[in-house]
């Protein structure tokens, strides 16, 4: 699903109001993490309610669009950017990562080594891209596959304390296969960025001004989701 087009301000400042009182949000959130460890399939799953045993990598980034109607009067369009794998930490995700307001880290319960990646895209993620008080954008670590047996200890314990030494903001088992955590996560993580959101609101709103960011979205980009 193509999130080209979408208007909409990057930093999710508030759109024009369709209707008084209606607010709309338009939110840039990264998928990273190792090779096929289910980045594409997670947001199928999501955007798509699909999923498809077939791996074919995606190259660069691809896009898809998820709309939320998250309360009576706030519409959230949640703008997922699918990293591939292979970018793996390189030039170009300084240039995908921008105005970016939040994260998915995954990783494959199933493979051990996908979870020792998950720091160095955690670092690549600190190092690249900042919400505008400076602050890391929020990330959330996915162990996906959880359908699969698992490879190592992450146990729910280990799981908490390892978000909590390395600034992760939480957790969740998930699969793309069985339908599980998904839309869970993904509530999470937009809580935590409107939260964000309306903090930043409140400065702006100090300093009398509202700035809005239209983020560039690339040309004729095709989602791997259509
Ligand atoms: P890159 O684009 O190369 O970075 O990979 P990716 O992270 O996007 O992985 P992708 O979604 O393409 O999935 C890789 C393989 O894992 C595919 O064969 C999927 O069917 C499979 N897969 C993804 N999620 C799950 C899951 O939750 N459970 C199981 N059993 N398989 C999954
Ligand atoms: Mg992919």
């Amino acid at each position: 699903m193509a999130g080209g087009g979408a208007a909409g301000a990057g930093r999710g400042a508030p759109e024009a109001a369709a209707e008084p009182e209606t607010r709309e949000f338009l939110f840039k959130v990264l998928v990273v993490g190792e090779l096929g460890v289910g980045k594409t399939s997670v947001i199928r799953r999501y955007v798509q309610q699909l999923f498809s045993q077939h791996y074919r990598a995606t190259v660069g980034v691809d896009f898809a669009l998820k709309v939320l109607a998250w309360d009576p009067r706030t519409r959230v369009r949640l703008q997922l950017w699918d990293i591939a794998g292979q970018e793996r930490f390189g030039n170009m995700t300084r240039v995908y990562y921008k105005e970016a307001v939040g994260a998915f880290v995954v990783f494959d319960i199933s493979r051990g080594s996908t979870f020792e990646a998950v720091l160095k895209w955690k670092r690549d993620l600190d190092s690249k891209v900042h919400l505008p008080n400076s602050c890391p954008i929020p990330a959330v670590l996915l162990a996906n596959k959880c359908d699969q047996k698992r490879d190592g200890d992450h146990s729910p314990a280990q799981m908490d304390r390892f978000c909590q030494e390395h600034g992760f903001a939480s957790w969740f088992e998930t699969s793309a296969k069985d339908n599980i955590n998904i839309d869970e996560a993904a509530r999470f993580l937009v809580e935590t960025i409107l939260a964000n959101q309306q903090s930043f609101a409140a400065e702006e709103n100090d300093e009398g001004k509202i700035k809005l960011h239209q983020e560039p979205l690339a040309a004729g980009s095709k989602s791997q989701c259509c």
